[in-house]
């Protein structure tokens, strides 16, 4: 008996040193942890369960029946994040570089599958050179069985991804079906084909880090919603953000205890917007003030400044903010603040989480770079979006809510709950400049009548009271007491049940 628990233990030895010493120091030396370590730190102490860690791939080409690694390249399993279960997988490029094989797919899909019965969120690690070369097309078949498993667990159980290290071809393709990809500077990249084959098709010559890293995804091409400096630090995160998720779609997100009071007044507010319209402030600072403990888990921080977007919690009930920044383009809607708050939006949908929507917005941006690219069936996403969602959703127009951009941002007429303007708030169709130029263009020669119009117009129309006489708005309300008004209006909405008619599922414009 003695002799077959030893015998276990030096085969867990064997397993869990996975590519060896060399590979492991080789890995440390480009400021990377290994799969293990990256659990360890990502899960709390003890937690984890393996599985799957004597599995081996069957494959006999090219002499791999000579090298047959215990675990195949990837650590699977579940364990908890502060007592909230998860189910992780993690690539271990110290062992065949972490490729994808057969059996590496399948312990991935087995940890799925289990996260969709049991009604837990998948974090997935990685750090791998793709398909597994020596398997062709088995390895093909693999991705495409984990692939279906993303589709299948879109919006049902939160997918989190972190990409540690090479994610390259279609491997890309799983991370870019999960509801967040977080990146480590300097040592992950992401893309579809390397430097090499873009310079053989296309002559561009580019680097790894320029055409895939993180910082590319994270300003550019909108790829990934954050990246960290580290392993450590992308871990940690990861935790932080773990901590404001529901754990499927059949839970709500968890309430934490909180220790900031509902009723905070935060006098700072009412001289947040500066007294001439085209003075830019910054929007952040509602939002942290209007937090609990001005805690703000930021998505998608460095692309399309615009507009924010983001997690936090009010009376320690999970919130998703959105939010115009009119230090950033004046807060103007384009293709990329659209798409960006759009997934958002139906990401808090999905998972039951309500929404609060700060409005600052002079409108959709002009010019023919928006027009060729799109703009009408970008903007559009996220007018469905907040179209469709039917989570609580509040609103806060602390400026201008000009056009159409108005109706988008969570106005009444999209199915928001309880909409807010402060006194500063000016709902119109346009500002009271390219109002009167169009209105007046015949007088555009006498400067004093024109002056005399926009005042008119700004009288009439630079303020709260038109869209509130009509209903439109809920309340004016003072800007000191917003973290009051919001929580209760959250709070009122706790129980907010909305049914749609059924149908298969919507066709959003992509
Ligand atoms: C098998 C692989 C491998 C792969 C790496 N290795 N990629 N083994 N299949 N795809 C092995 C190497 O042989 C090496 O083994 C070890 O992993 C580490 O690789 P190195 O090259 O030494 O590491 P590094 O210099 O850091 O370079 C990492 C790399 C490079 C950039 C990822 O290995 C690479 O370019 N790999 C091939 C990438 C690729 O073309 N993959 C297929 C993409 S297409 P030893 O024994 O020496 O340690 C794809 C399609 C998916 O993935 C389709 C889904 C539908």
């Amino acid at each position: 008996m003695k002799d077959i628990l030893q015998e276990l233990e030096a085969h867990r030895a064997e397993a869990r040193l996975g590519g060896g010493e060399r590979r492991i120091e080789a890995q440390h030396a480009k400021g990377k942890l290994t799969a293990r370590e990256r659990i360890e730190l990502l899960l709390d102490e003890g937690s984890f369960e393996e599985f799957d860690m004597f599995i081996t791939h069957r494959c006999t080409d090219f002499g791999m029946e000579q090298d047959k690694p215990r675990g195949d390249g990837v650590v699977t399993g579940w364990g908890t994040i502060n007592g909230r279960m998860v189910y992780v997988f993690s690539q271990d490029f110290t062992v065949l570089g972490g490729s994808v094989s057969e059996t590496h797919a399948k312990k991935i899909c087995k940890i799925m599958d289990m996260a969709l019965q049991n009604g837990a969120p998948v974090i997935g690690m990685n750090d791998s050179g793709g398909a597994r070369i020596q398997e062709g097309v088995s390895s093909l078949a693999a991705y495409g069985e984990i692939f279906q498993r993303n589709v299948v667990a879109s919006g049902v159980i939160p997918q989190i991804s972190l990409v540690m290290g090479p994610c390259a071809g279609g491997a890309v393709y799983s991370p870019a079906m999960t509801d967040f990809i977080f990146m480590v500077q300097d040592s992950s990249y992401m893309f579809v084909t390397g430097p090499d084959v873009v310079k053989t098709v296309t002559n561009e010559i580019v680097t790894a880090e320029e055409l895939g890293g993180a910082t590319t995804h994270t300003r550019k091409s909108s790829v990934a919603d954050g990246a960290y400096v580290n392993d450590v630090v992308a871990l940690s995160e990861i935790r932080r953000l773990f901590d404001f998720l529901p754990l499927s779609n059949r839970e709500k997100a968890p309430v934490r205890p909180f220790f900031d009071d509902p009723e905070r007044v935060e006098n700072s507010l009412d001289t947040l917007i500066p007294s001439n319209p085209n003075q830019p402030y910054d929007m952040r600072e509602l939002i942290l003030k209007v937090a609990d403990e001005g805690d703000f888990f930021e998505i998608q921080e460095d692309y399309a400044k615009n507009i924010i977007t983001g997690f936090v919690r009010l009376e320690g009930q999970t919130v998703g903010v959105v939010a115009n920044q009119p230090m950033v383009l004046a807060g103007v809607l384009d293709i990329d603040s659209s798409r960006k708050a759009a997934r958002f939006v139906r990401f808090c949908d999905a998972f039951e989480i309500p929404i609060l929507t700060l409005v600052d917005v002079p409108g959709f941006l002009p010019g023919t770079a928006q027009e060729y690219n799109g703009v009408i069936k970008h903007g559009a996403k996220l007018l469905f979006a907040y179209g469709e969602a039917t989570v609580p959703k509040v609103t806060v127009i602390t400026r201008k809510a000009y056009g159409g951009a108005y109706d988008v941002m969570s106005s009444k007429h999209l199915g928001g709950d309880i909409n807010y303007a402060w006194p500063t708030a000016e709902i119109a169709v346009m500002g009271a400049k390219g109002a009167v130029e169009i209105l007046y263009r015949s007088e555009l020669g006498e400067p004093e009548r024109i002056a005399q119009r926009t005042k008119d117009y700004e009288d009439r129309f630079a303020n709260p009271f038109v869209a509130a006489e009509r209903g439109f708005i809920d309340e004016v309300i003072q800007p000191h007491s917003t973290r009051r008004r919001v929580c209760r209006a959250f709070a009122m909405l706790r129980s907010k049940s909305q049914q749609r008619p059924w149908k298969k599922h919507d066709n959003i414009p992509l």
